[in-house]
């Protein structure tokens, strides 16, 4: 055969399509020519996009890419970021206005409006400055998610400082790893932090970590937990500070200074799955000019009216971009809950949209078919009425997923916007707009207004429509990642080698168009499966069999097999009214997805297994399945979410049939 293989197959086809109803297009932000004015001139585009925030200097230049792969946008412009996401609401007459309800696990709440947001941040930059941090040093900041998060990272970007946020549930090493990395001055962590009921330490995790550790000078510690932890916060005198006796006295006057447009704003490292993490890079002005953009036209978010809920982590990118940065720039009143979705029951969060009237609710596929599995009986027991839009990131939403997330959580009629974009995009590029795009469930669609995304085979030539490739960027964009903190080289080989020729930036991600050149993500093309010359995507396989009316999640991993080259190994967790039917309900669910998708993808062996593998932000390590699924010792399970799970896998497989 002369013909050249795919680069990944097109199997999977879903034909349903939920258009916005006439109503809502009707009072949506974006409309339909947002994408013509864009294409007609995009760097006029972002300078009106940029326009949504209050600049103290304004840009002489849009884009700056000579020095391609590093981009500079807004050229000359200087701005404050904390002003822009806290004073100016304050100015404008919203300082009443409530900025964050925050809910702790226990039960005890908190709303601060805009006016003592303003008060909290100066008081903490205050603080900091007081401590001796300057404009371009690090701040290392583990904490969960409470308010004091939120103040601290402000606070850095007030006196231009860069935070480093580590995920709360990160090891000492992991810390230890990040500390030094980006040779950290300050550590802000808590006492504490309250997770599944109970209250466990979280200075002793820092303490552990910071022994010898000579960049830090300080460790602020918020007080959380207090006497509900065992025994006494170890302390470390002459480097430990309480957090309520360094701020709380600090003058609530502070004087935000303009930064450059490209002055560095923050560093978030990116677990990857090899090797050790990247530091990735983010700056200013562009940063928060695509973040307000996006949090505005596709969450549709109306200031002073939508109650917003963005279930992420700040230890995650979607916790800087859609809880800090975008949506507090955009005067958003915003839902923060610290604890897990299922203390003390499995309706919390169900139970927090009805309590708050939350419009806007925005989360994982990974949670969402955690709900599945609980079951619909659940939300059916709390008015959800108030949602009027959905969102889904961090994962290819399967299609069944995506009407259950609709149906059963939207009422069957809000719109569900898929946004498909990475820590290194810094803010969302392809996902629809919920007033203009008629929805195809699982597809993230198009890139947005102002972003360039295309699809590509192994020498870079764009597909066409029906063909699957590599998803490339290949137009610079405002939020783009400026670097890998002191490695340039990494940061060149990582994302600008593959296509290098054509000067795109290389996502890591498996793609296809569909028959109207809509975008379908398709999973990292590391995961791809090669059965018998055949690229198949891990998503369109997992996306069938989650299609089974018995099946809630589901993870495919490609085998060494003799004669296929791979064979498809599935692991299945059953929904909750489920039972398990042994051989004949595995036949069955093989049977499934040869239907949905053709023979070639027919599972070689599916699994019943009680749990996946998944990394503390909800992705599922493949790489620890394939270890079962060829029968090899099992590797590197630190950066688990629950180490007990592997356990659990393996137990339950030597109890449960194969085929
Ligand atoms: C990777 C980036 C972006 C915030 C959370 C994750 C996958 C993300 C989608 C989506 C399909 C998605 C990709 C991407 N991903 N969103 N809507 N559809 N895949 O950030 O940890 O940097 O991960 O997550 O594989 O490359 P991240």
């Amino acid at each position: 055969m002369t013909e050249q293989s795919p680069a990944l197959d097109n199997l999977l086809t879903e034909s349903r399509t939920f258009p916005p109803s006439a109503e809502f297009a009707g009072q949506a932000n974006a409309k339909a020519e947002l994408y013509a004015t864009a294409d007609a001139d995009r760097e006029q585009f972002w300078a009106e996009q940029a326009e949504r925030l209050s600049w103290d200097t304004k840009w002489s230049q849009v884009l700056d890419w000579t020095n391609a792969p590093f981009a500079k946008w807004f050229v000359g412009g200087k701005l404050n970021v904390a002003y822009n996401c806290v004073d100016r609401h304050v100015e404008s007459g919203h300082g009443d206005q409530v900025a964050i309800h925050w809910i702790g696990e226990p039960g005890d709440t908190r709303d601060i409006t805009y006016a003592q947001l303003k008060d909290e941040v100066s008081k903490a930059a205050n603080a900091l400055t007081a401590l001796g941090v300057v404009a371009g040093d690090i701040v290392a900041i583990q904490l969960q998610m409470i308010p004091e998060a939120i103040f601290a990272m402000l606070a850095c970007a007030r006196i231009g400082a860069l935070h480093s946020v580590v995920f709360g549930g990160f090891s000492p090493t992991a810390l230890r790893a990040r500390v030094d990395d980006a040779a950290a001055k300050i550590v802000i962590t808590s006492d504490g932090q309250y997770r599944r009921g109970k209250a466990a330490p979280m200075k002793a995790n820092v303490d552990e970590a910071l022994q010898g550790a000579e960049s830090v000078q300080k460790v602020i510690v918020v007080k959380r937990t207090g006497s509900d932890l065992d025994g006494e916060t170890p302390w470390t005198d002459g480097r430990d500070l309480w957090w309520h006796e360094l701020v709380d006295g600090q003058s609530a006057e502070h004087q935000p200074e303009a930064f450059d447009s490209e002055h560095p704003l923050f560093i978030l490292y990116t677990s990857g799955t090899t090797g050790k993490p990247k530091g990735i890079l983010h700056t200013s002005g562009g940063f928060l000019t695509q973040t307000a953009y996006t949090h505005n036209v596709v969450f549709d978010h109306k200031p002073g009216e939508d109650v917003y809920w963005c279930t992420a982590d700040i230890g995650w990118i979607t916790g800087h971009s859609y809880i800090v940065y975008g949506p507090l720039a955009n005067r958003v009143t915003q839902v923060v809950y610290e604890g897990t979705p299922n203390t003390p029951h499995e309706g919390r969060h169900w139970e927090i949209i009805q309590k708050y009237q939350v419009s806007i609710y925005y989360t994982a596929p990974t949670l969402i078919r955690t709900f599945m599995k609980w079951g619909a009986d659940i939300p059916a027991r709390y008015d959800l009425t108030s949602l009027r839009v959905l969102g889904s990131v961090g994962e290819p939403i399967n299609p069944e997923a995506w009407i259950w997330y609709r149906e059963t959580i939207g009422a069957n009629k809000t719109p569900v916007v898929d946004t498909w974009w990475q820590t290194e995009t810094g803010a969302i590029m392809i996902s629809p707009l919920p007033g203009v795009t008629s929805a195809k469930p699982g597809s993230a669609q198009r890139a947005l207004p102002g972003i360039s995304a295309k699809v590509v085979d192994d020498t870079g030539t764009e597909v066409g429509h029906g063909g699957g490739g590599y998803l490339v960027l290949d137009k610079p964009w405002p939020s783009m990642l400026r670097g890998v903190w002191g490695d340039e080289e990494r940061f060149r080989e990582t994302y600008w080698s593959r296509f290098a020729d054509q000067g795109y930036y290389f996502a890591g991600d498996g793609a296809k168009y569909d028959d109207d050149g809509d975008i379908w993500l398709l999973g990292r093309v590391d995961d791809v499966m090669n059965v018998s010359g055949h690229r198949i995507s891990t998503t369109e396989v997992e996306s069938a069999l989650v299609s089974h009316p018995t099946v809630a999640e589901a993870a495919v991993v490609g085998a060494t097999d003799p004669t296929t080259g791979q064979g498809i190994v599935a692991f299945v967790i059953l929904r909750g009214d489920a039972v398990d039917g042994g051989d004949q309900a595995v036949q069955d669910l093989r049977n499934h997805v040869a239907k949905e998708i053709g023979p070639i993808a027919k599972p070689r062996q599916i699994m019943v297994v009680p749990e996946l593998p998944k990394t503390r932000s909800g992705k599922i390590m493949r790489r620890l399945l394939r270890d079962v699924a060829e029968n090899r010792a099992i590797g590197d399970v630190t950066t688990l979410a629950d180490s007990s799970v592997m356990a659990l896998i393996s137990t339950g497989l030597q109890s449960g049939k194969e085929e």
